[in-house]
């Protein structure tokens, strides 16, 4: 199977499922695609030999730019690594039921517009959560709001600052994501 992972910033979760899926022969990360040209996760991909391609707003939604590409390359599946926008219709018309996203927070907490990265793990400190963690869901057409696939949970003590949350949860999107991803697809 094919996956395109579509980024806005860093890529380190775009970069675990290119090494994670290389270790077998279920699916590859065949193409990374951002909307952010300066985005670090570019340079991941140059480093790690995996085709990218930046796109624009009007690329994006103004254009079948983006859904002829991902037919020529022939993907199967779409997972969404940080990637900030809502997905145009056709996309989401196309690939219906085949578009997965990570959110670092427990949905349907903390989540919606503009609620990412170091946002979300400082409404969890300033609010005195106990807990917090990761979701990964189905992609439709409002933030955050698709059918939920899994979630996986870490404490927040009262002396963590936003940066130790923010460490804490990354791990385990390092730990969990991958293996979600290749699990709903080996299912379909
Ligand atoms: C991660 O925290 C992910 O949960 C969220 O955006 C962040 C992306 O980080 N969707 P990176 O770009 O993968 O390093």
């Amino acid at each position: 199977k094919k996956i395109a992972v579509l980024v806005s910033g860093s890529g380190s979760n775009a970069e675990n499922l290119v090494n994670y899926f290389r270790k077998g022969d279920l699916a590859r990360v065949s193409i990374i695609l951002s909307n952010k040209k300066d985005a670090f996760a570019l340079v991941r991909a140059q480093r790690l030999g995996v085709p990218s391609l930046y796109f624009d707003r009007n690329d994006f939604y103004n254009s079948s730019k983006i859904l002829e590409t991902l037919k020529e390359q022939e993907i199967d599946w779409i997972v969404l690594a940080g990637f900030l926008w809502l997905v145009p219709s056709d996309i989401l018309a196309a690939y219906e039921g085949r578009i997965v996203n990570i959110h670092p927070a427990l949905l349907p907490k903390y989540g919606g517009k503009g609620m990412y990265g170091m946002k979300v793990h400082c409404a969890v400190v300033e609010n005195g959560e106990k807990e917090t963690g990761i979701t990964i869901h189905y992609v439709n057409s409002r933030y955050d709001e698709g059918g939920m696939i899994f979630q996986a949970k870490t404490e927040v003590l009262p002396t963590d600052t936003p940066e130790m949350v923010a460490e804490k949860v990354h791990a385990l999107e390092y730990e969990h994501f991958p293996k979600v991803v290749a699990q709903i697809i080996a299912e379909q």
